[in-house]
């Protein structure tokens, strides 16, 4: 039978977690995704791969067809609602019964940003949904900033002494998991947090530990950091959102603590200690 969970964003963070949950529960699911053959590397042949681009309505009949759930990823390059809304038309039109969308802590508060757009798009179009509002990803950590730290023992990173609750982006995808193939789970909007708020001193103390060399934090200004991540080339788009979603950090605002995910899944979000002795590959040098 043809799978029914249809999961975007696949190749990423939170997405690529999704799908390998599913499969550790033999649930079977399509993803949607720009290069099928990626896919297929990454997941195997059990896993039916579809080419799907929000920027090329071609691809949705295919990506749609027979799917009743559908877990939805916002690519961070697209941050205007007319690159995702004829999508999302589209899933209606194809009998769509369930939307699970990644969105961002803080959204009720926030209505610029464009998942405030997505989340307000999804229900005028009347599909039962669940928000999954997450906080910080830990993987940022082991991506966009996994350079730094691999080659420069450094955290460079202009957050100042403010704390965030990181959560690990596996945990983001259980209760994923959870709100696609159990009932319970519709009209809900889950705020997901790790169960612990850290600056970046304790953070760097953490990576020292675990990696077994000292991991500076060098807390740079916020200047000092839209200018050297410019001289790397980086667009100015991407280097001005980190730069606001870092000011909240030193603001305070990222701080915040939430119960949902061990209410959810029952146990305790994996801790940042975890994260980094799961992943310690990734920052060593050699
Ligand atoms: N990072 C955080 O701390 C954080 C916190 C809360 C919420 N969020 C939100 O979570 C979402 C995911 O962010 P992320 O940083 O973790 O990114 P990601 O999911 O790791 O990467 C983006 C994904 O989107 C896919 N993609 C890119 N362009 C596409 C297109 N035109 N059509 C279809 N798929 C496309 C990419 O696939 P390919 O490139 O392989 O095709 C990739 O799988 C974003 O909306 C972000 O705002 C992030």
């Amino acid at each position: 039978m043809s799978p029914t969970i249809l999961i975007t964003g696949a190749t990423g963070n939170v997405g690529e977690s999704v799908v390998q949950q599913l499969q550790r529960q033999q649930i079977d699911c399509r993803v949607a995704v720009r290069q099928p053959d990626r896919a297929r590397f990454l997941f195997g042949d059990r896993v039916e791969a579809v080419r799907f681009d929000f920027l090329d309505p071609a691809t949705f009949t295919a990506a749609f067809a027979g799917i009743t759930h559908l877990f939805l990823v916002r690519p961070p390059a697209l941050s205007k609602i007319d690159q995702i809304a004829p999508a999302l038309t589209a899933a209606k039109a194809a009998g769509v019964q369930q939307i699970v969308f990644l969105s961002l802590m803080g959204v009720e508060r926030n209505r610029v940003v464009p998942h405030a757009e997505i989340e307000r798009c999804i229900q005028q179009l009347e599909f039962p949904f669940t928000f999954l509002r997450a906080g910080f990803f830990m993987q940022n950590l082991s991506t966009t900033h996994r350079d730094d730290i691999r080659l420069h023992d450094d955290l460079f990173i202009p957050a100042g002494t403010g704390k965030t609750s990181f959560i690990d982006a596996r945990d983001i995808a259980a209760v994923a998991v959870l709100a696609l193939t159990q009932p319970g789970h519709t009209s809900k909007a889950y705020p997901l947090t790790g169960s612990d708020a850290l600056d970046y001193f304790e953070v760097a103390k953490i990576f020292t530990e675990v990696l077994d060399r000292p991991i500076h934090y060098s807390r740079p200004g916020l200047l000092k950091f839209i200018w050297t991540m410019r001289s790397r080339g980086l667009p100015l788009d991407f280097v001005l959102v980190m730069a606001g979603i870092y000011t909240t950090t030193r603001l305070g605002w990222a701080a915040n603590i939430t119960s949902d995910v061990e209410q959810l899944l029952g146990r305790s979000p994996i801790s940042f200690r975890q994260f980094v002795e799961d992943y310690q590959s990734v920052w060593r040098s050699g």
